[in-house]
């Protein structure tokens, strides 16, 4: 997810014990294969993260094959996503992202070019379609056709957005008719939303998104669950908010003291659903050392407790 999974995040995801296969945020092809020093630093990575998949968008197959020569040189990752999903301005006006979907040739010249560069796993994140939510069907055989190894499918058309409900039943018309893996995604938030998507996709398995935000052990809680064993829970505040300050402790090991100020739009997803947390905000905003982050999370415990 863009500008949220990052290496510290990552890590403390493989902390809070979550083994599952970690999609790393997308990179421009583009910017890759121009030697952008921003988005290259973007590819570090500990080894922990591992199992880790690198994503990539971009519209031209030979920048494509190119970046993806680079990603392998880097970082060697164990797969490669290909983004056909991004529903972004940014991205469809420039005919990469969603507007793959629009664009089968492309996307299957895309998948070709970088087949024939690694033998890693090349897997591509699409929509249920532009506008309709059965165009996926087709798209998900070309794909398929082309090499593509595994799908990932947010159960939402371009045009939704992130309005609606995901419909994981639409997701299960794409399981029928291919044989490579798919992963049903969007909004997957618990052990009892997994299964429920699984059950109503057929899915080979599933992609936590947003769920994940704020919330580093979901993975632990649904890999937990999907293997028979009792649900760990949701964390208690406490333990929340000693995540985050482990989440601050990466930050600032990876990017010194700035980190924390990259840290910030982690905060609105640790403190969701505390009460009160609103009088708080002004403070958040402003934490700019370890101290100012412990002096806040102790006023947050003071404060529930005095609520209780
Ligand atoms: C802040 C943010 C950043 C995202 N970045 C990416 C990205 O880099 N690549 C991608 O394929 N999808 C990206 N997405 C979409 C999510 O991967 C996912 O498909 C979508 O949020 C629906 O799933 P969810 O309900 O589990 O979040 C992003 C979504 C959000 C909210």
């Amino acid at each position: 997810m863009a500008d949220f999974t990052d290496s510290p995040f990552c890590r403390l995801i493989r902390e809070c014990g979550g083994r599952a296969v970690i999609f790393r945020e997308m990179l421009a092809a583009e910017a890759i294969v121009r030697g952008n020093a921003r988005t290259i630093s973007y590819l570090d990575f500990d080894a922990i993260e591992r199992p880790l998949v690198q994503q990539l968008f971009g519209s031209n197959p030979e920048s494509m094959a190119k970046a993806a020569e680079v990603v392998m040189q880097k970082s060697k990752p164990d797969g490669i996503d290909i983004n056909m999903g991004c529903p972004v301005y940014k991205a469809v006006s420039n005919f990469n992202g969603a507007s793959l979907m629009r664009e089968p040739n492309k996307a299957a010249a895309i998948l070709s070019a970088l087949k024939s560069t690694h033998n890693v796993p090349f897997s591509v994140k699409t929509r249920l379609g532009w506008s309709k939510p059965d165009e996926v069907i087709e798209f998900a055989q070309i794909l398929e056709q082309a090499g593509a190894d595994a799908l990932e499918i947010h159960a939402r058309t371009k045009l939704q957005g992130y309005s609606g409900q995901a419909d994981w039943k639409a997701v299960k018309k794409v399981v029928d008719k291919v044989k490579i893996p798919v992963l049903v995604n969007g909004d997957i938030v618990d052990p009892k939303s997994a299964l429920k998507a699984l059950e109503e996709s057929g899915a080979q398995g599933i992609l936590i998104g947003r769920g994940a935000l704020g919330n580093p052990w979901i993975f632990n809680r649904v890999e937990k669950v999907l293997a028979g064993k009792p649900d760990p829970g949701e964390p208690n505040l406490e333990d929340r908010l000693k995540g985050l300050k482990r989440h601050a402790e990466l930050q600032i090991e990876a990017y010194g003291e700035k980190g924390l100020v990259k840290l910030r739009k982690h905060f609105p997803w640790y403190f969701k659903g505390i009460p009160g947390f609103r009088q708080f905000r002004a403070a958040a905003v402003q934490v700019a050392s370890l101290d100012d982050l412990d002096r806040l999370i102790k006023t947050i415990i003071e404060s529930a407790r005095q609520s209780q």
